[in-house]
């Protein structure tokens, strides 16, 4: 792993919130900020790909991307789920292309190649004259996947810390008796946005912009009892409503729970609704960002497409400043700037975060 030639001790220097500065502009900006990301973020954390729901019958699967790496998660004849690249061992190819669905065994949609739902290669077409070749030398190769909470994650590298429990610690016992294995999966909106991920992930983790960039937002929640609590790898933004009732934003006693979990893991819960967001890098001025819609009531179309509607409105306008935001961070003006102790602790959480993973890949 090489860490990018502008990266100096001095940038990973951590301060106290009140004196820090935020990260370089350049690591918003850089392509080799982009592929230490990719190897050092990406690649050792627990990364999130969907919910036990989507994989309930043998041969249901997820896909996603990790750390650029394409994935598969299936449920195999055992009743396991196993997780593995999806690449084919010929040449490369795709066994499926779809964002989750439900299969038989995996075919390679490039010249056919089959392999069970346990990775073993099964099937060669055309193969009968291809010497010192053993099937079982190309199998698909596999990584690991675990649950917390109904959700499914995987990861690249072998390395024990942190663990799962570790980077969701609390959270369970924190939005009792909401249990998110109990939600039901409706439905993922993926959006194309221009900038870099981790100047997408800054944005979702203060609410300073809420006045300006969210107005109508700002009607439904209680704005002046907006918190923001820091524990080891995530972080929790809190908020109670105006008790206008209006779609999942719900009344008096309850509440909104914006959790972050690093590096790149949203979960937006309302009462009886988890929106989940997964960031991902594409570039290093270009991100994607997953939607996934759970909800613990499917019958009532006209709420869900209300709160769909209300959701994408907001990440319009979060698209509509982030991208900007880009320009700016691109820009000969800029470098580094200061933190709002009241407003950005989350911010500064997760650079320091970021700072202690780059760390931890220097050589
Ligand atoms: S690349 Fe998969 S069968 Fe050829
Ligand atoms: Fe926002």
């Amino acid at each position: 792993m090489t860490p990018p030639v502008t990266l100096t001790d001095d940038a990973l220097l951590i301060a106290p919130l009140p004196r820090a500065e935020t990260i370089p502009s350049r690591w918003y900006v850089d392509a080799d900020y982009h592929a230490f990301d990719q190897e050092a973020v990406f690649g050792r954390m627990w990364q999130l790909v969907g919910h036990v729901g989507q994989l309930a019958k043998t041969g249901d699967y997820v896909t996603a991307k990790v750390a650029g790496n394409p994935v598969v998660v299936v449920r195999d004849k055992t009743g396991d789920l196993r997780a593995f690249y999806n690449v084919c061992r010929h040449r490369g190819g795709p066994m499926v292309t779809a964002p989750c669905g439900h299969v038989n065994m995996l075919q390679c949609q490039y010249h056919g190649w089959t392999y069970r739902l346990d990775g073993s290669l099964r099937g060669v077409p055309r193969f009968k004259y291809t010497e010192l070749f053993d099937k079982r030398d190309y199998g698909l190769v596999p990584l690991r996947v675990a649950t917390w909470q109904g959700l499914v994650f995987v990861r690249l590298d072998d390395a024990e810390e942190p663990t799962l429990d570790e980077l969701v610690d609390g959270i369970a016992a924190r939005i009792a008796p909401w249990r998110l294995e109990a939600l039901r999966f409706y439905r993922r909106v993926t959006y194309d946005v221009a900038c870099n991920w981790k100047a997408y992930v800054d944005n979702y983790l203060e609410g300073y912009h809420l006045p300006l960039v969210h107005p109508e937002l700002c009607e439904r929640l209680d704005v002046r009892g907006y918190t923001t609590e820091t524990f080891r790898w995530h972080s929790l933004q809190h908020s109670g409503f105006r008790g206008t009732g209006d779609g999942y934003y719900g009344g008096d006693n309850e509440a909104a729970y914006y959790y972050f979990v690093f590096p790149n893991i949203m979960l937006n819960i309302l009462p009886g609704r988890l929106q989940t967001n997964i960031v991902e890098p594409v570039t290093a001025d270009r991100c994607r960002v997953h939607f996934d819609y759970y909800y613990d009531d499917l019958s009532d179309e006209q709420r869900l497409a209300e709160d769909l509607a209300f959701s994408d409105k907001v990440q319009q306008e979060d698209i509509e400043i982030c991208e900007h935001v880009q320009e700016g961070l691109t820009s000969r003006a800029y470098d580094r700037g200061r933190f709002s102790v009241q407003e950005e602790a989350g911010v500064y959480h997760f650079q320091c975060l970021l700072k202690a993973a780059y760390r931890s890949a220097m050589p």
